[in-house]
């Protein structure tokens, strides 16, 4: 019998635009304050990437700065996946585009549009591919300009969201690396945040700019409760199989949406606030991306260390929803 392949992170990378955008910028556009936006959310300030600069080009950059935290070069890299719902455009996928941009071989190279449970959903995936044998090294990028569908007259949405990028590199380890995944989706719910149009139920016309319909809608507090609920469920499920209780986890990785959110999942799964990883405060919710920079940043720390089980946990658009438990 074949032995199992264990597949684990062998390289890091992450990107954050250089421009900061605060609360108190947020006050002279829209009629919000950095007191509400900050006992609310959580959120202090949030990265805007610059007008000629695309997901792909953040992508690209997260990309090549964790190959060379794995030591490898692009042409050892397999398998592409872009977790974004800001892709460059419809078509190609951002991942076709950032396979030429760093020089990557002519590999497999798609998106995924799962809002922000995305870098859970591109984790999975890879495992997958990697634990059968199947591909040996995969780039798993998520990164998002959600800067560019964020209505910026909505102080309901506006203040939330932020720019961002980070890719990991998957590939065979000795022993750990990714333990156990768990995913769920329910399209029921899809109504709850979305955008309208741009795709073929609503072409971009006049009338679709007029009615600001290319711009993020959201039920935020509907989403509110259900992001609580998958989510501590989530990490009952990646958990569980591995006959895992919340204190075996030394820290959670999760979707940064709203710090009221996140305390109320640490409630839920009985763990203490430290164990949940937050940095909400410095980029706000940056879908895929968020909790994909969490674990670089956490990583970059001293926050992870050898032998570690982590648990990273996200939900988002679709609805959708993922946990994952990697042993560092
Ligand atoms: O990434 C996954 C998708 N997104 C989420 O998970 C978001 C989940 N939801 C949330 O994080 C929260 O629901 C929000 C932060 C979006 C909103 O917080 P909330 O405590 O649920 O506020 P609310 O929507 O119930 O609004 C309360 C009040 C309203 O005023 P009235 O009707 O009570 O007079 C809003 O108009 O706050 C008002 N409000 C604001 N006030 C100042 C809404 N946005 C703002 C704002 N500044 N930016």
């Amino acid at each position: 019998m074949c032995e199992k392949i264990h597949v684990g992170i062998i390289g890091l990378g992450a990107y954050l635009p250089d421009r900061v955008l605060t609360n108190k910028d947020l006050e002279k556009m829209v009629d919000t304050t950095d007191e509400w936006i900050t006992t609310r959310t959580g959120i202090k300030e949030r990265r805007i990437a610059r007008a000629d600069e695309a997901t792909s080009d953040m992508a690209t950059e997260a990309a090549k700065r964790a190959l060379n935290d794995a030591g490898l070069k692009a042409e050892a890299i397999d398998l592409i996946i872009v977790a974004t719902i800001t892709p460059d455009m419809l078509f190609p996928a951002t991942a076709c585009l950032v396979q030429d941009k760093i020089g990557a071989r002519t590999v497999p190279a798609f998106d995924i549009s799962v809002a922000c449970s995305g870098f859970i959903y591109g984790l999975a995936i890879a495992n997958q591919f990697i634990g059968s044998g199947t591909y040996r090294h995969a780039l798993v990028i998520a990164a998002e300009k959600l800067s560019a569908i964020t209505d910026w007259n909505d102080r309901s949405t506006c203040v939330l969201f932020g720019d961002g990028a980070a890719a990991a590199v998957l590939g065979p380890v000795e022993k750990g690396g990714i333990l156990s995944a768990y995913l769920g989706a329910n399209g029921k719910q899809g109504e709850l945040i979305k955008l309208p149009a741009g795709g073929s139920r609503i072409p971009a016309t006049k009338k679709s700019v007029d009615d600001r319909l290319h711009f993020i809608k959201m039920n935020g507090v509907e989403l509110f409760k259900h992001a609580v609920k998958v989510m501590a469920e989530a990490a009952l499920e990646a958990t569980r199989p591995l006959g895992l209780k919340a204190e075996d986890i030394s820290l959670v990785i999760p979707h940064q949406a709203n710090l009221r959110i996140l305390n109320a999942v640490a409630k839920k799964m009985g763990l203490s606030k430290d164990k949940i990883y937050l940095n909400i405060d410095k980029y706000g919710n940056m879908s895929a991306a968020s909790s994909a920079v969490a674990l670089v940043e956490a990583v970059k720390e001293g926050r992870i260390k050898k032998g570690d089980k982590i648990l990273l946990d996200a939900f988002g658009g679709g609805l959708t929803w993922g946990a994952i438990v990697i042993e560092w």
